[in-house]
């Protein structure tokens, strides 16, 4: 079917592998776009395949993922797809911006994933007014999205998105969905230039919560989407969609000033140990 007019939101998968985006495109019989990452790209069987044959390289890796996006982007020609740039404590500015401008060459339009660090921010800065399409991840606070409105003002709407990872603060007993309900009303406050992209998804409650909020983009993995449109989650209006009550810690919203990035306090923890493990998945493809 083609998708229902009163679904505002766009609706991506979450994965590194092209035979699920067939599939879910298939299903749904429509597909707004992918994110991919370190991790996700990982997992994937043909790359799984090489890493098993001992044949992967630092520098092959990277042409296997490009490899993955092209395959994406024959399947969903007018989605939106977003790879994800290496990095970890060593990598610098300098190095980060290169890699940013070499992905955003592999097909026009991609967006462009860096962490939202000191660095991952500075590099959005140049990206964006080079006209590259930027995804900042790893958003874990009101200040983190704060920054990034700040830092790449002056974008293109729709060029800039954030991604709250909603699944990873539940995990440690926080209530992710706040983050994103915060995110989303700060910035109407500030008629923002940024799209919330809700990410680290992993429940019926949280793809409900964006669509009734109406979250720019969501992002979730096949098995969820399936189980989604097989309950028949895609007739149901937004504004009927129930939400479970929590138990979980809720986050306060607060009242942010507009002021210049590097004011906001954009240190998170997981942040920190989200780039650790992408890193860690990441080499394991090629470290002996
Ligand atoms: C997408 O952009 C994110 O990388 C992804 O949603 C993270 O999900 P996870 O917390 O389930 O790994």
């Amino acid at each position: 079917m083609n998708k229902p007019e009163y679904i505002k939101t766009q609706i991506f998968l979450d994965s590194g592998d092209p035979a699920e985006t067939k599939i879910l495109f298939e299903k749904l019989g429509f597909l707004d776009g992918q994110t991919t990452n370190p991790s996700l790209v990982a997992k994937n069987p043909e790359i799984q395949k090489l890493k098993n044959d001992g044949v992967l390289t630092n520098e092959s890796i990277w042409v296997e993922y490009n490899k993955v996006a092209n395959d994406i982007k024959n399947i969903i020609p007018s989605g939106s797809i977003s790879v994800e740039v290496y990095s970890d404590d060593a990598t610098s500015f300098e190095t980060m911006c290169e890699q940013g401008r070499i992905l955003s060459k592999w097909f026009s339009g991609i967006y462009v994933k860096l962490p939202i660090t000191h660095t991952g921010i500075s590099v959005a800065k140049v990206l964006v007014s080079e006209g590259i399409n930027v995804n900042m991840t790893l958003c874990f606070s009101q200040d983190q999205a704060a920054a990034v409105h700040s830092a790449t003002k002056g974008a293109k709407k729709g060029q800039v998105y954030v991604s709250p990872f909603v699944g990873r603060l539940d995990d440690i007993g926080i209530y992710g969905l706040d983050l994103i309900g915060n995110i989303l009303k700060m910035y109407k406050e500030w008629g923002s230039h940024v799209s919330v992209l809700g990410a680290s998804i992993r429940s019926i409650d949280h793809v409900n919560y964006c669509l009734k909020n109406e979250a720019e983009i969501i992002t979730a993995p096949l098995a969820l989407w399936i189980k989604w449109e097989e309950e028949g989650r895609l007739l149901k209006l937004p504004s009927d969609l129930i939400i479970s009550v929590t138990d979980k810690k809720q986050i306060d919203y607060l009242e942010l000033e507009q002021k210049n990035w590097e004011e906001y306090n954009i240190k998170h923890d997981l942040t920190d140990k989200g780039l650790e493990k992408f890193a860690t998945d990441w080499k394991s493809l090629f470290s002996k």
